[in-house]
């Protein structure tokens, strides 16, 4: 077995038709640092981590999820794996070359098997950073992402064959669980009747910042869809929150470390007592429309930026 050749999460990059809005709320009421902001374009970092952003937002009439940044361990990665993808016939939109965004770095763009663009990146200028303080409820950096997609198998495969990522555990015959290293997982794909994006999940500094930070949303006037709650797959916490613009981004914590070399992937039972550890969560049923999200109208659209 290889190893995985994705390093971690990069960012999250969002098109929405109200930019403000969501600058806004990401900045104001999520915790996020905006560090570079143009016309109708804004990076956000977390402050816990030393990615360039974590966050990308951009002005456009229609929502979509406009990429997902995943880093690699060095340019010659960057390029290995371009070439294999272009050997298997994966569409590439953007060849190799220097990036000019935050950070900069070196790396290519291309289409997923549900039309989702990706930028794996390498070399990039590393951000300013700091360990938060005890009782600060603001994300630490990125926790995970999931997305939805008409054809779990095949994207599943395509994750785990192409990038390296290993299955952790399945949810029911529904949902996977993807890694690239002891954390539980990454990356999850989920069964949906289109492609799109499920949710962003933010890592907080532990059980206290996290629920801190579900009670500063609550004051906010920004209730939970689903939580606060823990997980039984990745036994993390979770609150699930609707933003602006109807992307749904989580404030979750303490996700479980496993020993790769003993882990035998279990598939969990999709009963509210497995998926909502404490009972505190809410029903699914309501979070569900909120998770499977518009059918993306743009996949397979090349981002501008
Ligand atoms: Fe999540």
């Amino acid at each position: 077995m290889h190893p995985p050749s994705v390093t971690h999460l990069r960012y999250a990059a969002h098109a929405v038709p109200d930019f403000r809005a969501s600058v806004d709320f990401y900045k104001r009421t999520w915790g996020l640092r905006l560090v570079e902001s143009d016309t109708g374009l804004a990076f956000l970092a977390a402050e816990g981590s030393d990615e360039p952003y974590v966050l990308r937002l951009r002005a456009n009439d229609e929502k979509h999820l406009d990429m997902i940044g995943l880093g690699v361990a060095d340019a010659a990665t960057v390029d290995r794996l371009a070439s294999e993808f272009i050997a298997a016939d994966v569409r590439i939109d953007r060849e190799p070359g220097a990036l000019d965004t935050p950070g900069g770095g070196y790396g290519f763009r291309f289409f997923d098997p549900d039309g989702k663009l990706v930028e794996l990146s390498a070399d990039v200028r590393p951000g300013p950073s700091r360990a938060l303080e005890p009782g600060e409820a603001i994300p630490q950096g990125l926790s995970h992402f999931v997305l939805n997609s008409p054809d779990v198998p095949a994207t599943k495969a395509f994750y785990e064959e192409r990038l390296g990522f290993e299955l952790s555990d399945w949810l029911g015959d529904f949902m996977c669980f993807l890694r690239i290293g002891p954390l539980h997982h990454v990356l999850a794909i989920s069964a949906a009747p289109h492609s799109s994006l499920n949710h962003v999940a933010f890592d907080m500094r532990g059980l206290e910042e996290y629920l801190r930070g579900t009670g500063k949303l609550i004051r906010a006037g920004v209730r939970p869809v689903w939580g606060p709650g823990r997980h039984g797959p990745g036994n993390n916490t979770f609150s699930y929150f609707v933003d602006p613009n109807g992307f749904v981004s989580e404030y979750t914590s303490e996700l479980q470390v496993i020993d790769e070399s003993r882990w035998v992937p279990e598939v969990w039972d999709t009963g509210a007592e497995k998926s909502d550890l404490w009972g505190t969560a809410g029903p699914f049923e309501e979070f569900l429309p909120y998770a499977l999200n518009e059918p993306d109208k743009l996949i397979w659209t090349p981002s501008p930026v």
